[in-house]
């Protein structure tokens, strides 16, 4: 299936592309379905190949939220905001641009942190609309909420694997706000660390912080280690990886891990258990709605509920031999179909 292709069968509510021309930007709004509620998703920032691949990742990544919030119980539906970048981008202006875009919405998408997008990004989105979870208005630190929610899954896997923490060596992939904070909270857990980054300094801050072993970047997905915590770029896990990788199990923040349709099948043949990402990194997601709703920080209890979802998803796969993507999906369709029922309207 091409870009195109995938574009058209992803049974889209909506998809915008919206430019201002004197600050040189480009964006592609994507809202994939808002039968469970408002759809929420991030704005991602990064240079693409052109606006064929930008759409794709904006669509893809939308349809990713939308199972993310089914499956963690959250009243909500899936978009995504992707601003093309280059070096003569006007950002403030681009990210204004953006925030209009998510007002004339009136509610329908609410809007918040992702990769290349910061809090100073942000408050230029909010600026022009409300529907923005900034990660600066009392939600909390929605990296530190992301990587709660993966150590919670990753607790789970660890119980599947039937390891515990006890001993158990872990690869990160990426010390961004979310690898970094992961980083962290395993180290907490007396857990072994080897770390990647393509930037040597954030690395070497992880070396200090956590005594992490610093692993090069091209061989941090292949190194000896009981799980790898891919927290960089989606779209790692290739079919071909899956032979060459020594970990038992994957669980990261990622989104989009599998590289291609295959892989997730390619993995499973190979005894590798990989939690869904959309599963295991809907911590900022979790947290941003319950201050929107609450207007309190959510508690890490009910990031911890990652955890059973986790186990959930892992026991029913194990029971029906099939890869734990296939059933996470499964569930979070059954979600959206209930949802969209004439009896539950
Ligand atoms: P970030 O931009 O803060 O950090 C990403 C880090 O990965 C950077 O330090 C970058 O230098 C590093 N990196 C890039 N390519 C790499 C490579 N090939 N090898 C090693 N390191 C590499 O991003 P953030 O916010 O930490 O997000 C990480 C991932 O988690 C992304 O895929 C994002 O979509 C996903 N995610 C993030 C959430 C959040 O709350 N921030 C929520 C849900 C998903």
């Amino acid at each position: 299936m091409n870009d195109w292709q995938a574009v058209a069968a992803a049974d889209l509510e909506l998809l915008q592309i919206v430019r201002d021309r004197r600050a040189g930007a480009l964006a592609v709004v994507a809202v994939h379905d808002t039968s469970l509620g408002p759809a929420h998703g991030g704005i991602r920032r990064r240079s693409y190949a052109g606006l064929r691949a930008a759409v794709a990742d904006a669509v893809a990544l939308a349809t990713a939220m939308t199972w993310k919030c089914a499956l963690a119980g959250l009243p909500s539906g899936g978009g995504k905001v992707v601003l093309l970048d280059h070096p003569d981008l006007d950002r403030a202006a681009a990210y204004r641009l953006v925030g209009q875009v998510v007002a004339s919405l009136g509610g329908r998408f609410r809007t918040g942190p992702d990769v290349g997008t910061t809090s100073e990004d942000l408050a230029q989105v909010a600026g022009e609309t409300s529907f923005v979870s900034t990660g600066t208005s009392g939600e909390g630190d929605l990296g530190l909420a992301t990587a709660r929610g993966v150590e919670a899954a990753m607790q789970a896997l660890v119980a599947h694997l039937g390891t515990g923490w006890e001993g158990l060596r872990v690869a990160v992939q990426g010390l961004g706000s979310v690898g970094l904070a992961l980083a962290g909270l395993l180290a907490q857990r007396g857990v072994r660390l080897l770390v990647a980054d393509v930037d040597a300094n954030r690395a070497a801050a992880a070396r200090q912080r956590f005594g992490a072993t610093v692993v090069d970047p091209d061989t941090i997905a292949t190194a000896a280690c009981d799980v790898f915590a891919p927290c960089a770029l989606g779209g790692g896990l290739t079919t071909e990886l899956a032979g060459r990788m020594r970990a038992r199990g994957v669980c990261g923040a990622a989104n989009n891990q599998f590289a291609e349709p295959t892989a997730a099948a390619a993995f499973a043949a190979q005894g590798i258990t990989v939690v869904p990402d959309f599963v295991a990194n809907a911590g900022a997601v979790i947290a941003g709605l319950t201050f929107a709703q609450d207007g309190i920080p959510a508690r890490p209890e009910r990031l911890a509920q990652i955890a059973a979802t986790t186990a959930a998803v892992l026991a029913r796969a194990t029971a029906a031999g099939v890869p734990p993507d296939q059933v996470a999906l499964a569930m979070a369709k059954e979600r959206v179909a209930q949802a969209r029922s004439p009896r539950h309207r």
